[in-house]
């Protein structure tokens, strides 16, 4: 196989990471391609949990080499950091690359991303905090600055200069907050420069090369469809493109390359931070799925907005994103329902919608319009095979696929690596 993308099909926490993992030992490069930090992927191997924020989740797999493409923000010191704590857990992390263009995440993105946030008062996004919003910013505005710049002094010097300039006059006189010094700043970078040096590649040159010579190589999206900075619920996304086509800006790897994409879907909604959300829950249901699907985001511990599934997401992000496959997630959590809502079409203004509507304040009115399914009691975690899932359970995800725009072809019965009932092969 050559090029995979797998991507989140709704507002993230799909469970990207446990069905990266699920494909690792088939791969021989895994790459992330958008984001940073602010992705939270919890990968569940035995009676071990990892936390994975800024690595790709294949890094977890023997053999694979993960890479760091240029389409992704890095915070050094949490690249340093979650590299220490994996290599403590007996992690093998020497194979990975990280891209010389990939841009840096610094001290003054972090603290940009706070302040911001809390003048916006009631009209805030909800970031995670991480500095993303202000370093997206600076690469688009021409003065971030990528990981080739620590290796040359005066360049990286210049160009913190060009990026404090008008930053300060921001914290200073708008946010009123000390100034940020260019030299603290520079120390700060340079002092990774020597213990970076060797993971640092042309990663566009080396995956290239890499599916010349027959490998396959998985981009693994972080964050998801519908927090696309341009196809998803703007303003309420981040700043990067999440779904199949950053794959290819995001890596220098050509769309015609790529043959396959997955989407991972749950079986059920959530969503972490501002923004619309039609299907949402606000009473007895929702706390059951946040409780029974320990829905609390990885990266900042928040309780995760619930919801039923929205049917026209699934297919919005069919269409947007080209998914040739579905992976559903997280279906043992709907067991012990008497009946499971599915949000099939909308209502905006009395009329009904059977696609995501492209205004966004008929997107933030929509109605969900439900259809029932009967739910199940047995416990389904052990399920393998597509026939071990009780009839019901078979039903809800059939329904689901007629629904979706794509087929289903694997589904999550669990939190564990081996808890997944596989109907077609992902790879084959
Ligand atoms: P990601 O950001 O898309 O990688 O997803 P997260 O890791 O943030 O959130 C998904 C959560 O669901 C993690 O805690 C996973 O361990 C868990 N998970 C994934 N698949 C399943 C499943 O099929 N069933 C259950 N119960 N949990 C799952
Ligand atoms: P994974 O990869 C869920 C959300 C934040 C906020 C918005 C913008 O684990 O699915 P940012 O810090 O990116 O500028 O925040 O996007 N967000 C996520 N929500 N899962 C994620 O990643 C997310 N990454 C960002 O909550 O609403
Ligand atoms: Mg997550």
């Amino acid at each position: 196989m050559p090029a995979i993308v797998l991507i989140g099909a709704q507002w993230g926490d799909e469970g990207k990471g446990k069905a990266t993992d699920l494909l690792g030992s088939r791969v021989d490069y895994v790459v992330k391609f958008n984001g940073g930090n602010n992705a939270g992927h919890t990968v569940v191997i035995g009676s071990e949990k990892y936390a994975l924020h800024l690595l790709p989740s294949g890094i977890l797999t023997d053999g694979v080499v993960p890479v760091i493409a240029n389409g992704v923000v890095v915070d050094i010191e949490v690249l340093f950091d979650e590299l220490e704590a994996l290599t403590a857990r007996g992690v093998d992390v020497s194979n990975l690359l990280v891209s010389a263009n990939a841009h840096i995440i610094t001290q003054y993105h972090r603290t940009v991303d706070r302040v911001t946030e809390r003048f916006l008062g009631k009209r805030q996004i909800g970031t995670t905090g991480r500095g993303i919003g202000p370093a997206y910013a600076d690469k688009i505005n021409r003065v971030g600055i990528r990981i080739q710049d620590i290796f040359d002094e005066n360049i990286l010097r210049q160009k913190v200069e060009g990026a404090l300039e008008q930053k300060n006059h921001l914290l200073v006189k708008v946010y009123n907050r000390r100034a940020i010094g260019v030299e603290e700043i520079v120390s700060d970078l340079l002092s990774y420069a020597e213990r970076l040096r060797p993971m640092v590649a042309d990663t566009g040159l080396v995956l290239n090369k890499a599916l010349e010579a027959g490998k396959t190589v998985l981009f693994e999206g972080g964050q998801a469809t519908m927090l696309d900075v341009d196809h998803g619920t703007y303003p309420f996304v981040t700043s990067s493109n999440a779904t199949s086509g950053g794959a290819a800006t995001g890596s220098g790897v050509a769309p015609n390359r790529i043959e396959r994409v997955i989407a991972v879907v749950k079986a059920y909604t959530t969503r972490v931070g501002a923004g619309p959300f039609p299907t949402e829950l606000f009473d007895d249901s929702g706390e059951y799925l946040r409780s029974k699907g320990f829905e609390f985001g990885t990266t900042t511990g928040r309780p995760r907005r619930t919801g039923w599934y929205d049917a026209p997401v699934a297919r919005y992000s069919a269409r947007v994103n080209g998914v040739t496959d579905f992976v559903l997630t997280k279906l043992d959590v709907l067991t012990g329902l008497t009946t499971i809502p599915v949000c099939v079409a909308y209502e905006v203004d009395g009329v009904r919608v059977e696609e995501v509507p492209v205004s966004q304040s008929d997107f933030h009115h929509a109605v969900p319009v439900y259809e029932e399914f009967p739910g199940w009691s047995e416990d389904i975690t052990g399920a393998r095979t597509f026939e071990d899932l009780p009839k019901n359970a078979r039903d809800y995800v059939l329904a689901l696929e007629a629904l979706s725009g794509s087929r289903i072809s694997a589904i999550g019965v669990g939190p564990g690596r081996e808890a997944i009932v596989v109907r077609h092969d992902l790879l084959g």
